[in-house]
């Protein structure tokens, strides 16, 4: 799906630049992003679906046919065009897309972007559902994760807002997320 024009909603209120959503595998960005998109009464678009899309072939073939590299790549020119096109949606994003540089330079010119923060044990729980993400096939995945908190939460900090995804239930995180919004004048 691509992002089209944006209208007042029921509440008078327009998004005014696309949402970015940021965070590592099991944050709750697809689910939250979804609910907050249906709020704010603009398009969802999950830029791995895209990229999903796009090659016509699922993340974990693209890794194993093509590598990592090409993956980063596509994400690159997927997330690029999303943030490139008219009209405000949120867009959640793959949680190694805002460690390239060229993708947070363009986040920050065209959207706002909010870190969905978690803690090891909550991410660790809602991974363990699905076996669809490469990167934690590669061994124990309390100890990638782990791993990928150290590496990259000083990154996601670079966000233009945090807001805790461990404990609350989805709905308070997206009133929250609105909430800000609102405040920041984004929502308006
Ligand atoms: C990745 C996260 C995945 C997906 C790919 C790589 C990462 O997305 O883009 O497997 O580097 O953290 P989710 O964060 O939506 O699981």
């Amino acid at each position: 799906m691509s992002a089209s024009a944006s209208c007042a909603d029921d509440s008078g209120h327009q998004l005014k630049r696309s949402l970015v959503l940021v965070g590592l595998m099991g944050a709750g960005k697809s689910t939250i992003g979804r609910r907050l998109a249906q709020m704010l009464s603009v398009p969802f678009i999950d830029s791995d679906n895209e990229i999903v899309s796009a090659a016509g072939c699922s993340i974990a073939d693209i890794f194993e046919i093509h590598g990592e590299a090409i993956f980063r790549d596509l994400e690159q020119r997927v997330l690029l065009r999303l943030l490139e096109s008219n009209g405000s949606a949120v867009i959640a994003t793959g949680g190694g897309a805002f460690l390239n540089p060229v993708i947070r330079d363009a986040v920050r010119q065209h959207s706002v972007s909010v870190w969905l923060k978690a803690d090891l044990e909550v991410l660790l729980e809602r991974v363990s559902r699905k076996r669809t993400r490469p990167l934690l096939e590669r061994g124990d995945k309390r100890a990638i994760l782990a791993r990928l908190i150290e590496e990259r939460h000083a990154v996601y900090a670079k966000a233009d807002v945090t807001v805790d995804s461990s404990a609350g239930l989805h709905h308070a995180v997206v009133e929250e997320i609105v909430k800000i919004l609102t405040k920041r004048g984004d929502y308006a």
